[in-house]
């Protein structure tokens, strides 16, 4: 079975409808680890998702605190929470605590952007949803996308199959 897929972008529209697509897939619980390098796109991802996920004021990354808490009532999800760990060079034990209480909200879907500075031990790894940005040109990003919301990327529609119908048959089996 396939335990990634990537999907091209060609614009930031692009990278937007694919963001509102994780949005609308994604349920209480969830927690989506964005990493890539800057400007490769992970705040207007990030923004596309909260607005599919019913987040009406704009997310913006939080300057000095490492997470913001947007409300939400959609689909028993409460709270959107957005990390950005870029200043997070060391994680101390506030931001740890912070962080963790953020994911221990089972009512919220939480979303992180340079998640590869966020320690592994703090998500479960069947809560997980990773996704990494990859600069290809001026306006092409690569997405790959692992983890729990694989499924929902792998059935849109009109996606150019990378899959082998072998794999696919799996993913159905697993989903049931
Ligand atoms: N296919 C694309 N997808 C997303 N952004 C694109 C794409 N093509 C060009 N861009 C541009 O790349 C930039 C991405 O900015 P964005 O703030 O989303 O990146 P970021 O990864 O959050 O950066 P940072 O790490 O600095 O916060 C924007 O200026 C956007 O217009
Ligand atoms: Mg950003």
């Amino acid at each position: 079975m396939r335990r990634s897929v990537v999907t091209i972008s060609r614009s930031p529209t692009e990278t937007r409808q694919f963001g509102a697509m994780l949005g609308r897939a994604a349920r209480a619980g969830d927690v989506i680890l964005i990493s890539g390098q800057l400007g490769s796109g992970k705040t207007t991802l990030a923004q596309a998702l909260a607005r599919a996920l019913g987040v009406r004021r704009p997310v913006r990354s939080p300057s000095y605190l490492v997470a913001s808490a947007y409300p939400v009532s959609r689909r028993s999800i409460r709270t959107f929470y957005h990390l950005d760990l870029f200043r997070l060079r060391r994680l101390s034990a506030v931001d740890a605590a912070v962080i963790s209480e953020t994911i221990s909200d089972r009512q919220a879907v939480v979303l992180a952007e340079w998640a590869d500075r966020l320690p592994g031990r703090l998500v479960p790894t069947w809560r997980r949803t990773s996704v990494r940005l990859t600069v290809q040109s001026e306006r092409r990003r690569a997405i790959r996308v692992s983890g729990r919301l694989i499924r929902s990327v792998l059935a849109r529609p009109g996606r150019r199959s990378s899959v082998s119908s072998v794999g696919r048959a799996r993913l159905r089996r697993r989903a049931a």
